[in-house]
């Protein structure tokens, strides 16, 4: 028996993939550790979207060449594999910078891994082909014993690549295109999942609402016509997506929201920036007011939606006052959650040859400004759920006994102090009170306290419904 340790960076994407990668192995004998040490096999899964975020994985592998080293003096070999985006963009240039690495394997490449392990054998190894053939074909069936354990919550990719090309993002170039698998697959994928005991699913895709997957008919289906009937699925009680483009987001994805109880009011919907001249920089292809107007008519059809997206500060160009047109669109809009970064310059996209770079310490200064404002209104909606009682689906034990830990139906995590359900269950808890980070619940809550889910029919239990 070996033992693989895989470590992701960056997205959910890579989550699933580094799942996807440990089932491509287990045919070959390895099992799955948490502890590099004892690994035969290291694999890292990259992540390139922001320079940071690339240079992690150089400083990691000093860190696995001392280990290795120890390991080899004891008699053990060691391989590393560098995978994910960071593997696809950089390619043989890793193998120069780090002696250590024995394989470099891009996104649509690690179906082949078996393979690729054999061969680093004799050489070391870079596969960074975009190839012909699907991988997800490639790929072994899911299979629900190894899945049981992973949890009550599951990624399943369901479109993967980027069409776009927003002037500042990597993703096109280390994904690739806009790729959806077929309906099939995926509803093949979800009952594996929920017959192992998964009872959120979170489909995935660099721009998942672009979704356009062959059906069963031999039509093309978009996503919200696949949420329908993977609501369907016996077990499945929630549905998340992520993560979305503003001009993707048709009317039947937003009447989803409207009328699929399993899909949860929450919806991350990144628009970078505020400023339309800013948004055209970016390629982004719509105005701070067309996003307004989308979020006005999500909220028409689900008024508690729970608001996310991301926040890009200091694009090149980017001046004080087109910084100020953010900031009033955060004040407009309101959201639960965000994520915001300065603008990281990436190799080979057009944002990162504009000569007008904005300077460092202007983008901490607009960061910070933002991230307040973000914070507030975080602090803000979390602080509006105390007193009410949502439906909270139980993922784990809480750090202290008794305690079970789960997820709101706004993605808020939510600690329940004298839980009495099990992990898959949804309970209704009472949100007694807002920590910085979690939120704290009861469950003897009064049954006269109404629900927050709007759209659960009257007379409906509040648990069956999300
Ligand atoms: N610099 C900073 N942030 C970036 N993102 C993507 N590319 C860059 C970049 N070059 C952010 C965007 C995107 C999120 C996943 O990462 O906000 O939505
Ligand atoms: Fe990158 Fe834009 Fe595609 Fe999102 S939509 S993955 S930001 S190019």
């Amino acid at each position: 028996m070996k033992k693989v340790y895989v470590k992701s960076y960056g997205c959910q994407m890579n989550v699933y993939d580094a799942e996807r990668m440990t089932d491509v192995l287990a045919p070959e004998g390895y099992v799955q550790t948490q502890v590099p040490e004892e690994a035969d096999l290291v694999v890292l899964n990259t992540c390139h979207i922001r320079e940071k975020a690339a240079e992690k994985v150089y400083s990691e592998l000093g860190r696995v060449r001392r280990m290795k080293e120890a390991r080899t003096l004891e008699g053990h070999e060691t391989k590393v594999v560098v995978a994910g985006c960071v593997a696809q963009a950089e390619g043989a240039e890793i193998l120069k910078r780090a002696h250590v690495v024995d394989a470099v394997v891009g996104p649509q490449s690690y179906q082949r891994l078996p393979e690729i392990l054999r061969a680093a054998k004799a050489r070391r190894v870079v596969d960074t082909e975009f190839p012909v053939e699907d991988k997800f074909d490639e790929l072994p069936a899911l299979d629900a014993k190894r899945v049981r354990g992973r949890g009550v919550t599951a990624f399943l990719t369901v479109q993967e690549g980027c069409d776009k090309f927003c002037a500042f993002c990597v993703v096109p170039y280390t994904r690739g295109a806009e790729v959806s698998r077929p309906v099939a697959k995926v509803l093949a994928e979800a009952r594996t999942l929920a017959a192992a005991g998964v009872r959120e699913i979170t489909v995935i895709g660099q721009n998942v609402n672009a979704y356009h997957g062959e059906g069963p008919d031999g039509r093309t289906w978009g996503l919200a016509r696949l949420l329908h009937v993977l609501a369907e699925i016996e077990g499945v009680e929630r549905l998340r997506y992520t993560t979305s483009h503003p001009r993707d987001m048709d009317d039947a994805l937003v009447a989803a929201h409207r009328d699929l109880p399993a899909l949860m009011p929450y919806l991350h919907l990144p628009v970078q920036a505020g400023s339309d001249r800013v948004l055209a920089a970016m390629n982004r292809k719509h105005t701070a007011d067309e996003y307004r107007r989308i979020v006005e008519r999500v909220r028409a059809a689900r008024p508690d939606i729970a608001l996310s997206s991301d926040f890009i500060v200091g694009f090149p160009g980017e001046t004080d006052a087109e910084f100020e047109d953010t900031m009033r669109l955060v004040a407009d809009v309101g959201f639960a959650s965000a994520f915001s970064f300065k603008y990281s310059p990436r190799p080979g996209t057009p944002a990162a040859e504009e000569a007008e770079q904005v300077a460092e310490a202007v983008k901490v200064e607009r960061l910070a400004r933002l991230q307040a404002l973000l914070e507030e209104q975080r602090q803000a909606f979390n602080r509006e759920t105390v007193g009410r009682t949502v439906d909270v689906l139980l993922e784990k034990p809480g750090r202290h006994p008794g305690q079970l830990a789960g997820k709101s139906p706004y993605l808020q995590a939510v600690v329940i102090e004298d839980a009495t359900g099990a992990v898959g269950d949804i309970v209704a808890a009472r949100i007694v009170r807002a920590g910085s980070n979690s939120l704290f619940a009861e469950t003897n809550a009064s049954a006269a306290t109404p629900s927050v889910s709007s759209n659960v029919s009257a007379g409906e239990p509040a648990l069956a419904v999300e």
